[in-house]
């Protein structure tokens, strides 16, 4: 089966603040949706994007192929989980039902092929799929409304959820659209999936595949992406 990526790019960026959208700023000399796209279609097992945008969007340079791949666009909704649904029904028809989909944002541009690879592996070995992510390092603490200290939260078991997430275009459609229909907002794909009963695989990649969300990030992605050939 295929292999398509879908990237969710309608978001407005209100935590990071300012005029331009996220991923629409630059770092290391291409816009952070431009690093993301071209960590994607540059990996040969990838056969095409599709990008989610803004209803209002000025800025998509209004590419339709990179790496010499169809790149789509589509628009977006109100939710992260809106814009990956569109996505998902926008998709060629030629896209069945089995192809393995792997929606990753937008604003994460230090995607590195090895881990890309790895997570394709066993997405495509499990049938219900599998997404990037990486152990919890930190202490955990759970708080009262005031911040005072109520416990330590055991952690070996806890996981951070990155994206890729891979999962069969057909599963992640239903699984999104039931979630949708329960009024149940899903923050990321795998918890869409989780709630049918699937046991999504995790699987470990490198911490610095970061999501830019604060200015904060933009500066620390800028470091990692101009030694993108470490
Ligand atoms: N996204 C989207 N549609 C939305 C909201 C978010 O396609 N309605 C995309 C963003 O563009 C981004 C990814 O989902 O690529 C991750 O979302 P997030 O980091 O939350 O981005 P924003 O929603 O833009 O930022 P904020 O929450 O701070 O407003
Ligand atoms: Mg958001």
């Amino acid at each position: 089966p295929r292999i398509w990526a879908v990237l969710p790019a309608a978001g407005r960026g209100t935590r990071f603040g300012g005029e331009v959208p996220k991923q629409y700023l630059e770092a290391a000399g291409k816009t952070l949706i431009a690093h993301a796209l071209d960590a994607l279609l540059s990996h040969p097992r990838v056969d095409g994007a599709m990008v989610a945008l803004a209803a209002d969007d000025l800025r998509w340079p209004g590419w339709t192929s990179r790496h010499g791949k169809p790149l789509l666009r589509c628009t977006g909704g109100g939710e992260r989980a809106d814009s990956v649904l569109a996505a998902l029904r926008a998709l060629p028809g030629d896209v069945d039902e089995d192809a393995l989909v792997l929606v990753h944002d937008a604003a994460r541009p230090n995607l590195r092929a090895a881990d890309l690879n790895r997570l394709i592996d066993v997405a495509s070995a499990h049938a219900d799929g599998a997404i990037l992510g990486a152990p919890v390092r930190d202490t955990l603490k759970r708080a009262d409304a005031d911040a005072r200290i109520v416990a330590t939260e055991p952690r070996s078991a806890l996981w951070r959820a990155f994206t890729p997430q891979a999962f069969r275009r057909g599963a992640l459609t239903s699984a999104l659209e039931r979630a949708r229909a329960e009024g149940v907002l899903v923050t990321d794909e795998a918890m869409a999936m989780e709630r049918t009963g699937a046991h999504p695989a995790l699987v470990e990649g490198r911490e610095d595949n970061l999501k830019v969300t604060t200015p904060a990030d933009l500066a620390l992605a800028e470091y990692l992406l101009a030694r993108l050939t470490e």
